[in-house]
């Protein structure tokens, strides 16, 4: 067995709500993970039914030194259940033990828990202390990240939540050994993203290494996500709340959104519809002169390479179009993409309507 890679660290920088994001193996028992984080009275562990049963406990044993109560809240799993009824069991629980401002919340799994739990933790008492601790690939190199927490409503994906920044981020890259390999390649997308709109010598990298972080070798794996982190955290210190710069962090989400609300949420899972989404976003950048060809084929064979799909469902050109009206980018009805204008940049526009049919028409099967 090779020895554990060293714990590395990146800053969030936004002035009082800085916090520093932990990339390890071991972290979850680890106790300098927790140094600085608030001394509060209760904790709350809210994870869901598949994560629970396998990091509860760890974490829960770190965490009784720390608080007088400790307890652990499972969510039923998967994104059909990112809505009210779901995020109010939070609500329930924290009411139901009296906890007050004294408490923290830790999210303990994927995206779908760490926006829920996040978002719980914007609302209650008007805001209590959270702390992310994500499981899958997607989490640790993107939604832990950057305070964005949502649930779904039925007519639009993450279309009700807060910007809420977390305590602190522990990816302990150990958590993703367990995770199965259809939810690594969808992790994989939000990685892939990172290349085409900030860094080509990263796209260069994933290229090469995808073997490695599809065997999850630790080294890649802390690779990946440190340098994923570190772009976003880039894109957050200076675009918090997303009033230009972080739609970049959107690429391949307009075409991936109206994928996952047209299916139904869950049926293609997030990081699936995104994969499918920069391909469709690259060609309809291509069709603007932001890149070529060659430029198009080799993100679809990476897209492919790493098991994701690169053909879109049939929803039907103009629920395609309806769908994606509907999206926080779009303006008085009007779609917005993010789009590659060269290499390694992206841009937020809209497009002319005849260009996205024929992306469309091109990319459904
Ligand atoms: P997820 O949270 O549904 O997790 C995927 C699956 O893996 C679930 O079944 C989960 O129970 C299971 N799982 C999690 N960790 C595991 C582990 N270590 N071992 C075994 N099973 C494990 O999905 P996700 O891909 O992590 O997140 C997708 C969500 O994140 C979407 O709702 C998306 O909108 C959101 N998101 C948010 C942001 C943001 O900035 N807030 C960014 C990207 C995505
Ligand atoms: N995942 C997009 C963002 O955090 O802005």
């Amino acid at each position: 067995m090779s020895a554990p890679a060293p714990i590395q660290r990146v800053e969030i920088e936004l002035g009082e709500r800085s916090y520093s994001i932990l990339i390890g193996q071991g972290l979850l028992s680890d106790p300098q993970s927790y140094d600085g984080l608030p001394a509060a009275t209760s904790a709350l562990i809210v994870t869901n039914t598949a994560v629970g049963p396998l990091y509860a406990e760890a974490l829960r044993a770190r965490l009784v030194s720390r608080h007088a109560s400790v307890n652990v809240l499972e969510l039923p799993d998967g994104e059909r259940h990112k809505d009210w009824a779901t995020l109010n069991l939070i609500f329930d629980a924290l009411l139901g033990r009296a906890s007050d401002r004294k408490c923290v919340l830790y999210a303990l799994g994927g995206g779908v828990v760490g926006d829920m739990t996040g978002f719980a933790a914007a609302c209650y008492m008007r805001g209590v202390p959270f702390v992310q601790v994500p499981t899958t690939l997607l989490a640790q190199v993107d939604s832990s990240v950057g305070g964005k927490t949502a649930i779904n409503h039925p007519l639009g994906k993450n279309m009700i939540g807060a910007f809420y920044q977390p305590q602190r981020v522990l990816c302990d890259l150990d958590t993703l050994r367990t995770l199965p390999p259809r939810e690594l390649s969808a992790g994989l997308a939000e990685v892939i993203k990172y290349g085409p709109i900030h860094d080509m010598a990263f796209l260069d990298w994933i290229e090469s290494n995808l073997p490695a972080l599809m065997g999850r070798d630790p080294a890649a794996l802390a690779y990946a996500v440190r340098r994923s982190c570190e772009i976003k955290a880039m894109v957050v210190g200076q675009d918090e709340r997303e009033s230009g710069l972080r739609a970049i962090l959107n690429f391949g989400h307009t075409f991936g959104h109206a994928i996952e609300s047209g299916l139904g949420y869950g049926e293609w899972l997030h990081g699936e519809a995104v994969g499918c989404g920069m391909v469709m976003a690259a060609r309809l950048s291509q069709r603007l002169g932001g890149v070529d060809a060659a430029f198009v084929d080799r993100l679809t064979r990476l897209v492919e390479a790493a098991g994701l799909p690169v053909s879109a469902p049939a929803l039907g050109t103009q629920r395609y179009l309806d769908l994606m009206r509907v999206d926080k980018k779009s303006e008085a009805g009007e779609i917005r993409f993010v789009l590659i204008e060269a290499p390694g940049r992206a841009v937020m526009r809209p497009a002319p309507d005849a260009l996205v049919r024929e992306v469309l028409a091109e990319s459904c099967s």
